[in-house]
Order: C-alpha cells, then structure tokens, then sequence
C-alpha cells in the first residue's frame, strides 16, 4: 500500500517504523521530521483540500492521523469526502477530546464511570459545587490547551481562582469560556487505548505515562516523559470492566448521537479501590505510549489501521508478542519549560548484540541539516528497550540511552518504577 501519516513526532515515527518493517508499503508523512525521510518520503502540504488532491493523485491507499489537531478540525471528514480511506475520528467524533465538557455530558447521559462533575460558565454556580467537595478539586477548561487546561487545586480558594481566570479568558482564551469543575480520583492511573471502527474495538495493552518532569512524578507536566506496557497493574478482571463499562457504551452512545467513534479511542484511567474511572478521552495515540506499543504488536500494524478504518475489525484476530517494552523520553535541556539551542545528535554505534537487536530509537523533535541530526524539539527522542521482563525492558531502555549524545539532554531516571517497585 502507499500509506500517508500526519504529524511529526515520536508517534508518527514509531507508527511509519512498525509498517516499514513489513517491508511492502511506500511511506509518506506530512509534515514528518528530520528521521522520517529515513523511513519514506517527507511533504509539506498544510490546507488539507490540497493535501486529500495530493493524496488521491499519488494514489495513496492509507492515511493514518497522528495528533488531534488534524482530527478536531476535520481532516477525516475531508478526505472522506474525497472517497479517500482514512483512520480517525470524524470532526463530530473528535469532540471526544476536543471539548471536556461534551466528553463529561457523553459519559453522564451513557452513565460511563468518571468523577463527580458540573460544567459551566457561572462562576457562581462553579463556587456552588465546589463548596460541596473535599480539596484537592480539579478544574479543567473545555477546549483545547496543549496538556494545560487542568488545575488540582489543593485549597476551595485555588479552585474558584482558577475557575475565575478561566472563565475571564484570561488563563486559556476562548478554550476555557466553560469550565469542567470535578471531585478528584485518587488512585492510580493508566493509559488504555482502543482500535475502534465505529462498531467493533480491539483493546490493547494497558499502558502507563509518566507526566511529570522529574523523578519520583515532581514538577510540572510534560507530554510525558517514558512509558511502559503492558502493565502488571492491569488483570483480566480489569480489562473486561474498562472493556464493558467504558468502551462498549461510548461506542455505542456515539453512534446513537450520530458520531460513530473511528480511530484510537485513548481512555485516560484512573483506577480507584480496583475499580476504573474515566479521566478523559483523547481521540488519538499517546505519546509517547504509541512508541512502547507499536513494538508490542505480532498483527501488521497496516492491516489493523486499515482494517479500523474500513469497519473490518471483527475480521481481524490480534496478537501481540509476549514481552514487555519501556520507552524513555531523551528531552532537551530547558523542557518543558522553553525551547532550547539546537545541539547535534551523536548516536554511539551499538557494538553489543542484544542490546542492537532488543532496542531502538523513535525519533521526535529532531532536524536534519546537511546529513546531520540536530535536538530541535522540547521532546527529542524516544529509547525504547524490548525485553522478556519489565526490567529487562528497561535497562535496554536506559542501555540505548546512555548511547545518545546531545547537550543539555534530559532523561528521567525511574520509567516504570509502579511496575518495578
Ligand atoms: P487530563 O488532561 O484530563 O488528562 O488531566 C491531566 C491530568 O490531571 C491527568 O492525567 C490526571 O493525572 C490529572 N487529573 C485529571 N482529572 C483528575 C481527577 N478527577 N482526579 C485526579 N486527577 C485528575
Ligand atoms: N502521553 C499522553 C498524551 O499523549 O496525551
């Protein structure tokens, strides 16, 4: 097949990486990064008419949709319009993720388990609830904010402050016009992602982030910095209740709203005394999850996004390999607080056997300048080490790490320590 992914990070070179080791497809990414081309071909088209022209005079057979900018503003509709096969959520389906507000009404009317909520834009109202709940609150704004639109609040004080600043426009602009006020859920948290294709889903390996910049989860979050699958966290018991409890009836509410959910559905979970709760929808990978969960899969990574996207799944029988995978983020110096200079990129050769063959890089904010690689994004790379063990994994990880050289790059030290500890 000729396949087009959209986005540039480590997920979109994780996912192009898993389909080029099946050896018979053309690749292309829009816009891609400077480790891409090595995979396929790199083109530059931002108006997505052009790009779904583009797409059909170069006949391609696939289009998988990396980030959810794309998708929340239509991209899938578009190419669909244009009899074009694509794997993703249409625009209506995509306020899943695009807006907390729609995503908390969707789980209370298809009575999904999530926190206690009120969205609204009174700031009255909001003083109301919050006066009903015990500190920490959580306040998130409904639209949008790039990983920064939720407040923990550890005082009533701090949560209508917060509420204020948001409903003002001042802290986030129009996405925090409505504001999302909640009890906070405290347990512990994974990332569970499912191939939906509007009637069926295949649910995949639990996975687990690690959001906070430093060791030990302190600092301020970050898009992540590591991750690891599947975790041990995780039972059968769990995965049936995440499996009957959370996905069956969004599939289902959604195509009763007439939003039928394509694409990865990526549920953000808070287990509490064993039981799952829903902390939010993204309607895309994670990242960096889909770097430790494209390695995981025994199926071709194509046949399960073009079978998702063709409403096949039920035809589909998926395996993944019985090992384990952690990824470590290799982020740049000032991250995630400011940009950072360019620095050239050494990688070591890899002289030892296993650790060639049991680990690999995905590539993220990297530019290529004459032939030369260069950190240019707040999250650089991804070191991903395979292994028959949670530990294994990791120390592959960190092995193929400490390979990379790059000033001022920035590593946490204690990927999948809940596995570990
Ligand atoms: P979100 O963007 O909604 O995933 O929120 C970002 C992070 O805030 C989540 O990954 C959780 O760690 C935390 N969070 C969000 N909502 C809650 C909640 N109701 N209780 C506890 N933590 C939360
Ligand atoms: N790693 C979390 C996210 O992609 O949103």
């Amino acid at each position: 097949m000729n396949i087009l992914i959209l986005g540039n990070g480590g997920r979109e070179y994780s996912i192009g990486l898993a389909i080029s080791k099946e050896n018979s497809h053309s690749l292309y990414f829009c816009p891609g990064n400077g480790a891409t081309d090595q995979l396929g071909s790199n083109i530059n088209i931002k108006d997505y008419n052009e790009l779904a022209l583009w797409a059909k005079e170069n006949s391609i057979d696939l289009t998988i949709v990396g980030p959810e900018a794309p998708l929340t503003d239509g991209v899938v509709d578009i190419f669909k319009a244009n009899d074009l096969v694509i794997f993703g959520p249409s625009k209506d389906a995509a306020r899943l993720e695009g807006s907390k507000v729609y995503m908390k009404n969707i789980l209370k009317k298809y009575n999904i388990p999530t926190a206690r909520f009120i969205e609204t834009d009174s700031l009255e109202d909001a003083r109301k609830f919050i006066n009903t709940l015990t500190p920490p609150i959580v306040v998130k704004a409904d639209g949008l904010c790039g990983g920064k639109g939720v407040i923990i609040a550890s005082t009533y004080e701090e949560a209508t402050n917060a509420v204020s600043d948001m409903l003002s426009g001042s802290s986030f602009g129009d996405a925090g016009l409505k504001v999302v006020v909640e009890e906070f859920l405290d347990g512990y948290e994974l990332s569970m992602f499912a191939i939906c294709d509007g009637d069926d889903f295949i649910l995949l390996p639990a996975a687990q982030d690690h959001k906070r910049v430093g060791d030990g989860d302190t600092g301020p979050n970050t898009g992540g910095m590591g991750a690891y699958a599947p975790t041990p966290l995780v039972d059968e018991e769990l995965y049936e209740k995440v499996r009957q409890r959370i996905i069956r009836p969004t599939l289902d509410g959604m195509k009763k709203e007439n939003a039928p959910f394509e694409g990865v559905l990526f549920i953000g979970v808070m287990v509490v005394k064993g039981e799952p709760y829903t902390l939010e929808f993204n309607v895309r990978f994670g990242d960096p999850e889909c770097e430790i969960l494209m390695p995981l899969l025994k199926t071709p990574v194509s046949e399960l996004f073009y079978k998702g996207a063709t409403k096949d799944l039920s035809n589909l029988k998926i395996e993944f390999l019985p090992k384990f995978a952690v990824g470590v983020v290799m982020a740049s110096k000032n991250y995630p607080y400011s940009n950072s200079e360019a620095a050239q990129i050494i990688v070591d050769e890899i002289v030892d056997n296993d650790l060639r063959q049991n680990s690999h890089i995905s590539y993220a904010g990297v530019t290529k300048d004459d032939d030369k690689l260069f950190a240019t994004g707040g999250r650089v790379m991804v070191c991903v080490g395979i292994g028959d063990s949670i530990k294994e994994a990791r120390d592959r990880a960190y092995g193929l790490c400490g390979q990379v050289h790059f000033a001022g790059k920035k590593v946490r030290s204690d990927i999948a320590y809940q596995a570990l500890r």
